[in-house]
């Protein structure tokens, strides 16, 4: 992943010349390109909390290897309903597709996901159902069976408890034609079935197909006529694309291409009753057809509620003249059992789902919609309202399913932080901080810190609201080795970054610089704080919270206490000249290589600095044990040494 990351920086110039305006791009994390996600309200008030969990694929099967190169793009991410990015997952599985990406808040007391990673282009690998921990590592991949293709991109479902997991089966079979009035032939055919699967060892506990159990006759998308299959994968005559269980142990599967639910026995695998499709065993005021992910909303012996997505119509017509999401209640008390629709949810802007999809019900009543084409996504209120509805900018991507719900993420990886400086000459300088810490929720605000040298006191120099995936800062100066620290809502600090090295323009001159040096050299943050501080308060702006809050940081004593107020900017540019002084012989023993020499300068030109300031502020003596250890390489080599990773 680090050298992939290193070829992006390489070869930026030639990826920026692309269309990509439906992309966004992050200062702090170059390698990931994420959709735009555009959202409309129409009453947010009554939205649900939580965030939108979906995952963009530009097409089906796996891209070639030879894509591998671009920006990540694929795969799993979260936003949440503003629009605003939480995390990019598509690095973790290298731009593979994935599948049925959602919350999984049934395992534990802990938030998790899970989705299906897809299969290789090369197939040198099946895919597998991911568990992700709110923390971004992987706690399981469950294998796929030996004898199959791949783990099947419609379904992982997690099952209370996090025991088990079902997924669906894709198989080919030779079977004979005497359903088709044709008993001497014999076609391919593929059988579609699901497994439920333990989620620690991949074993499979439960296994039913469709083979001898579904006739031919029920599909939709074969018929009598049809020239037989000489060769796999054969007719898709059922095409299995949803399956979950009830607490009773009987499976409720969808298969597209009979237009038919099925509630399968856990005891023997037989069929308890069909709903929809041509053999109904219900007597039912309404169709539907080429559903997708049909669930159990509730369950007991005798009424069922069950969710379903409508696409209503395929390829070859429309049966109905939009897509709905359709909750259903079933009761098998009575004779005939009765079939009836309790909610219809139509396509808001009255389209025909052309792709996949989902519906689920949310636990506070609303509805989720997942339209897939476009990552096309509604939200709606327990009476139907439409609330939002939201698509990727871009469309060149869809989702499979798209899901609403709650989640904590705290990455264990730490905030990534970009710092640059900018000026025309000693006295305008600035820091530009750029940070973002890639699935974190619930951060609200961000702390900055910056050091005279890799191992000084991180000085506070200043802190900003977060309000987008990314948030840039502007420090006063040039400050080098800078930090951040993520803050909650009661003010805890979550992570904080690595400490960074500031970039420097790779040519000051032809960057605007007019100085009487060749370019600045980093100011002592501390001088720079407590001056910049200083004017500050003499000035007596304070309305922002940038650059003038000084915190009680246990790590650091150094931000001590302002003396006086009566110093301004003229004061905070004789800093500027002391910390220079300062920094120049940090220089010059860079030169020399000697810690004994270093000492000894530092020692007369700190002394000096001192004098001057401590009119301004009561500063810790400095112990300098280090020389900074990465000292040398080029700024740009120990940027990629600290973020890198493998
Ligand atoms: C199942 O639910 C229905 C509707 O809520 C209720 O009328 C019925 O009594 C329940 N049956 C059992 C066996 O709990
Ligand atoms: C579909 O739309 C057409 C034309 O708008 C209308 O005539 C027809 O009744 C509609 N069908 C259904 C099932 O709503
Ligand atoms: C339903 O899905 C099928 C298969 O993806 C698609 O061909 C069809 O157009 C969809 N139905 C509607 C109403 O768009
Ligand atoms: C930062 O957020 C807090 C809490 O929401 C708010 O009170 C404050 O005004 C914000 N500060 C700025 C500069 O927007
Ligand atoms: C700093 O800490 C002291 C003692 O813990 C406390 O009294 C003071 O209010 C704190 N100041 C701020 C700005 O939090
Ligand atoms: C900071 O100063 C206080 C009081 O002067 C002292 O008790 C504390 O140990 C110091 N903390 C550090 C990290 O030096």
């Amino acid at each position: 992943m680090f050298w992939g990351a290193l070829l992006l920086l390489l070869s930026s110039n030639a990826v920026a010349s692309r269309h990509d305006a439906d992309l966004m791009s992050f200062v702090t994390l170059p390698e990931v390109r994420a959709l735009k996600w555009e959202i409309q309200h129409y009453d947010r008030e009554r939205m649900a909390p939580g965030y939108i969990f979906v995952a963009p694929y530009g097409q089906i099967s796996p891209e070639h290897p030879t894509q591998k190169y671009q920006q990540y793009q694929v795969g799993p991410y979260i936003y949440d309903d503003s629009g605003m990015l939480i995390w990019a997952g598509s690095p973790m599985y290298d731009n593979e597709n994935t599948f049925d990406f959602k919350p999984v808040n049934n395992i534990d007391s802990k938030p998790h996901l899970s989705f299906v990673v897809g299969w290789a282009a090369d197939h040198s690998k099946k895919g597998h159902g991911a568990l992700v921990s709110q923390h971004y590592e992987v706690e399981k991949e469950v294998q796929v069976i030996n004898d199959l293709h791949d783990f099947n991109m419609h379904e992982f479902n997690i099952l209370e408890g996090g025991k088990t997991a079902l997924a669906c089966t894709y198989r080919n079979a030779r079977v004979n034609l005497a359903d088709f009035g044709r008993p001497t032939e014999e076609s391919w055919v593929t059988v579609g079935g699901f497994v439920e699967l333990d989620v620690a060892t991949s074993e499979v506990l439960v296994q039913w197909d469709s083979l001898d159990k579904i006739a031919l006759h029920e599909s939709n998308m074969f018929h009598a006529s049809d020239g037989v299959a000489t060769g796999e994968p054969g007719w898709d005559y059922v095409h299995i694309n949803a399956v979950d269980k009830n607490e009773a142990g009987d499976y409720l599967i969808s298969l597209r291409f009979t237009n038919t639910l099925y509630l399968i026995s856990g005891q023997d695998g037989s069929i308890i009753w069909r709903l929809g499709g041509a053999e109904s065993n219900f007597d039912q005021d309404f169709t539907f057809s080429k559903q997708h992910d049909a669930k159990f909303v509730s369950s007991n012996g005798t009424h069922h509620v069950i969710s379903v997505l409508n696409n209503a119509s395929d390829e070859r017509g429309n049966d109905e003249n939009t897509s709905s999401g359709l909750v259903i209640e079933l009761d098998t008390s009575v004779n005939p059992m009765t079939a009836r629709v309790i909610r219809r949810i139509n396509r808001p802007d009255s389209g025909l789902t052309r792709l996949r999809g989902s519906f689920r019900p949310l636990p506070n009543g609303n509805y989720f919609v997942g339209w897939s084409e476009r990552g096309y996504s509604s939200e709606h209120a327990s009476n139907g309202d439409l609330l939002m509805t939201a698509r990727f900018t871009s469309d060149r991507y869809s989702t499979y399913r798209s899901f609403k719900g709650e989640f904590t993420g705290r990455p264990v990886a730490p905030p990534d932080l970009v710092a640059n400086v900018y000026g025309t000459d000693d006295k305008d300088t600035t820091t530009l901080i750029h940070v973002s810490w890639n699935g974190a929720t619930d951060v609200v605000q961000w702390k900055f810190y910056a050091q005279s040298y890799d191992r000084g006191d991180p000085v506070y120099i200043g802190s900003t609201n977060k309000t987008d995936f990314e948030t840039m800062y502007i420090a006063d100066g040039y400050m080098d080795w800078v930090s951040a620290q993520a803050i909650d809502a009661e003010g805890n600090v979550m992570h904080t970054s690595k400490v960074m090295r500031t970039e420097i323009p790779s040519n000051w001159i032809s960057a605007g610089w007019i100085g009487a040096t060749s370019g600045p050299s980093p100011d002592d943050p501390s001088i720079i704080a407590a001056a910049n501080d200083a004017s500050k308060l003499s000035s007596g702006s304070s309305a922002s919270d940038k650059g003038t809050e000084f915190i009680n940081d246990s790590t650091s004593n150094s931000t001590g206490s302002i003396a006086s107020s009566d110093h301004s900017a003229a004061q905070y540019a004789d800093a500027k000249e002391v910390a220079k002084a300062v920094y120049k012989a940090y220089d010059i023993i860079r030169g020399i290589g000697s810690l004994l020499v270093f000492l000894l300068v530092v020692g007369v030109l700190g002394g000096a600095g001192y004098a001057i300031w401590r009119s301004v502020r009561d500063r810790r003596k400095r112990s300098y044990q280090h020389v900074p250890s990465e000292e040398g390489l080029p700024t740009e080599e120990i940027r990629l040494t600290s973020t890198g990773r493998e």
